[in-house]
């Protein structure tokens, strides 16, 4: 990569640290201001740090909220706005096409890491994961027994799908082909048979949900889906659900499936995203058949490395005038 001088490289603000070699690339390549704690940034941060390099490139995350306001606010020298996610609902669409600025995410190559990640999620909470890890690192384990945390069998049992986009898809192909379980899924639009792969297609919510002994909700956040798994809905489940959620945590009523599993009416969640991050219900937490992880989805070191490599691509394309697939505006 050819290193521009400091007169032609353009600038660039970075509100999270990224692994190094993404880092190499900035410092080499760009005018960078990049966030000296590893924090999320206030918007007046944001918004002081693009003022004060006059940015033409904001290299942000699913965590900075860039709303309407804080568009409206940024200096005219943003061109750029590029987040390290596939996830976009933080950002506002359309006020940055508006105000004709390119906004770039990083969907597809993230797809297989998620998949994983939700069929740990699924397994986790199949097979009482956190209850037996818990068994062990208190010292409380006595040695095995024929009755020792029974879980439930996935081999053969029926997963359902909500949202079969990219990842959607990746989760399908592992249950299915991996291991062995039927699949069942309702997206806004039925997919061609090549991309079902077999799998059931469900024109409503609710027929999916009748039949979802697994759960894996996988579909973006956004009006359509805010609050999805509410009580109505989790009275649809079969008894003794099990249900997975690596999309985002507005999809979920916190309340509603934190009093399921109390009672049992759904068996176990594994749950990768939450409402209100960090900050997440502390309920979840209380509860032995619940299988938490801190919004790990897309990450292992390549999928990172390479989200961060196919968004200064794509800046670089647009800034070089050049269409680029992953630009929603
Ligand atoms: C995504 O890519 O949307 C992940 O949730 C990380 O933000």
């Amino acid at each position: 990569m050819s290193v521009p001088s400091r007169k032609t490289a353009r600038n660039l603000v970075l509100t999270r640290a990224l692994p190094a070699p993404l880092m190499r690339r900035i410092a080499d390549g760009y005018n960078s201001w990049a966030n000296p704690e590893d924090r999320t940034l206030s918007s007046e941060e944001l918004l002081r740090a693009a003022r004060e390099i006059e940015a033409e490139i904001l290299f942000v995350t699913a965590f900075d909220r860039i709303s309407a306001s804080v568009i409206a606010d940024l200096p005219r020298s943003v061109k750029v706005i590029g987040t390290l996610s596939v996830g976009h609902e933080h950002i506002d669409i359309a006020a940055a096409r508006a105000r004709g600025q390119a906004v770039l995410y990083t969907p597809d190559i993230l797809s297989d890491a998620v998949a994983d990640m939700a069929m740990l999620l699924l397994l986790g909470a199949a097979r009482r994961a956190h209850e037996a890890a818990e068994l062990l690192y208190s010292g409380r384990w006595r040695g095995w027994t024929p009755t020792q945390l029974l879980g439930t069998e996935v081999t053969g049992a029926r997963i359902g799908i909500l949202g079969m986009g990219r990842i959607g898809r990746a989760i399908a192909r592992r249950a299915g082909h991996g291991f062995g379980m039927r699949v069942h899924y309702h997206n806004r639009s039925r997919l061609a048979a090549e991309m079902e792969g077999g799998a059931t297609y469900h024109a409503t919510p609710g027929s999916l949900l009748a039949q979802s002994e697994f759960l894996v909700l996988a579909a973006p956040s956004g009006p359509a889906t805010m609050g999805f798994l509410n009580a109505a809905r989790i009275a649809q489940l079969p008894e003794g659900a099990i249900v997975v959620n690596i999309a985002r945590g507005d999809l979920v009523h916190d309340e509603a499936l934190i009093a399921a599993l109390e009672s049992g009416r759904v068996a176990a969640a594994g749950l990768d995203v939450f409402n209100n991050e960090p900050q997440i219900d502390e309920g979840y937490k209380r509860l032995p058949n619940v299988f938490l992880q801190p919004h790990q989805g897309s990450s292992t070191v390549r999928t990172r490395v390479r989200m961060g490599e196919l968004l200064l691509d794509s800046i670089q394309g647009v800034l070089d005038g050049k269409s680029v697939p992953n630009r929603l505006t």
